[in-house]
């Protein structure tokens, strides 16, 4: 019955033994709590988790592939998903965040007259004049730190990497940050060329490395998401970034606006739906003969097994159903689906959480 979900795939590569994949998800736990999490997740059988916001410099948010102790945490999460005969991504990422200008937030913050959510607009005002006046200097020692830390993601037990085409890369694509008068700047094969040089810096050095790329798409009818390619740029995006040597795109809206957009609760006036982001894999498959690889708002096994069916999406990302219950790879394989917790989009415990700071949970776990 879920026999397409069950089938394994030729991802760029990569031998994938389902359809299931976990999308990138940043956690906010302690590394124990997150290997652990990691591992549980694997063991509920999905093929690939994608291990969110690796950053790609030696300085960024979260652990680093530069340091000991980063390399060991990334190891230890290797190691504990592959024992459960699992693959592993690494969502390569350099924030868009303008640090010298977040500083001025930060007593505010401290002295909470100003809010998570205000702050957030506050910091995307910046990202515009960021982007447009990085020095080229340091926009190539940028993209050739994604070939080095891909190359140090290997090392440890990644099995393929992700560049996150939002974050930097999204908003070097996009006309609304990007004001560039230079070669990253103005026409869209211009505005591509950012992630066109990070990918090829992986390539050079890791001739046979499976690169999937977050396609993070921008809508305007109605408009939605900030950064990223607009539906229109599709094909000079596409075409560019598979010549650049990405083996799959992982699609799914733009973001830098509402993040209940990018992650949309059941209420949402436009993306409310199971398989929310489709349509724009439908686009990307007009484009190109690589895999793709649907995510937003996928539940229920019999619509995820139509869609693959229907060649909509090679793979299904889950983010908030696997943390709902893991085992939904599982229950589906052993024909129990109806004991699957279904993720009702809430976003009460996990995008909830992370923005309260209590980590990422559920609301149908025991805590
Ligand atoms: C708590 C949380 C953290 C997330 N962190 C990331 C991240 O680090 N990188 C990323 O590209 N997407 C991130 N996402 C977005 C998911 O990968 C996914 O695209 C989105 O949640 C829609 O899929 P879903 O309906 O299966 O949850 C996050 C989502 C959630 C809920
Ligand atoms: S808290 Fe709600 S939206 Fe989040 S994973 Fe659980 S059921 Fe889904």
């Amino acid at each position: 019955m879920h026999e397409t979900i069950n089938s394994p795939l030729n991802y760029g590569g990569l031998h994938l033994k389902n359809r299931i994949i976990f999308a990138p998800t940043t956690m906010g736990l302690t590394q124990e709590a997150f290997v652990e999490r990691m591992r549980r997740i694997a063991a509920g059988g999905c093929a690939m988790i994608i291990i969110g916001d690796v950053p790609v410099l030696p300085r960024g948010f979260g652990p680093s592939l530069y340091s000991k102790k980063g390399m060991a945490f990334y190891r230890a999460v290797a190691d504990a998903v592959h024992r459960e005969g699992c693959l592993l991504c690494a969502q390569l990422h350099q924030s868009d965040s303008d640090l010298k200008a977040m500083l001025k937030y930060v007593p505010g913050v401290l002295t909470k007259r100003i809010s998570m959510e205000e702050l957030r607009p506050l910091l995307n005002q910046q990202v515009g004049p960021y982007i447009t006046g990085l020095p080229e200097k340091k926009v190539a020692q940028i993209t050739d730190a994604f070939g080095r830390a891909a190359q140090l993601a290997v090392e440890v037990g990644f099995d393929m990497v992700q560049v996150h085409g939002d974050r930097m890369c999204g908003s070097f694509s996009s006309a609304l940050f990007n004001h560039r008068t230079d070669r990253y700047g103005g026409s869209p094969a211009n505005r591509a060329r950012f992630a066109v040089e990070a990918v090829s810096a992986i390539r050079r050095r890791l001739p046979q490395l499976p690169i999937d790329y977050k396609l993070a798409v921008r809508q305007e009818e109605p408009h939605y998401g900030n950064a990223g390619v607009l539906e229109s740029e599709l094909p000079i995006f596409v075409l560019l970034l598979e010549e650049a040597g990405v083996t799959s795109f992982h699609v799914t809206l733009a973001n830098h606006g509402d993040l209940c957009d990018t992650i949309p609760p059941k209420n949402h006036p436009q993306f409310g739906t199971e398989g929310c982001f489709l349509t724009f894999c439908d686009q990307v498959r007009q484009l190109t003969n690589l895999p793709i690889c649907g995510v937003g708002g996928l539940t229920d096994p019999a619509f995820v097994e139509e869609q693959l069916k229907a060649h909509r999406m090679d793979c299904a990302a889950m983010s908030r159903q696997l943390i709902a219950d893991p085992d939904w790879p599982n229950k589906v394989f052993s024909s129990r689906v109806e004991e699957i917790h279904r993720c009702v989009r809430c976003n009460k415990e996990c995008l909830g959480g992370m923005m309260a700071h209590r980590g990422v949970h559920c609301i149908y776990e025991d805590r």
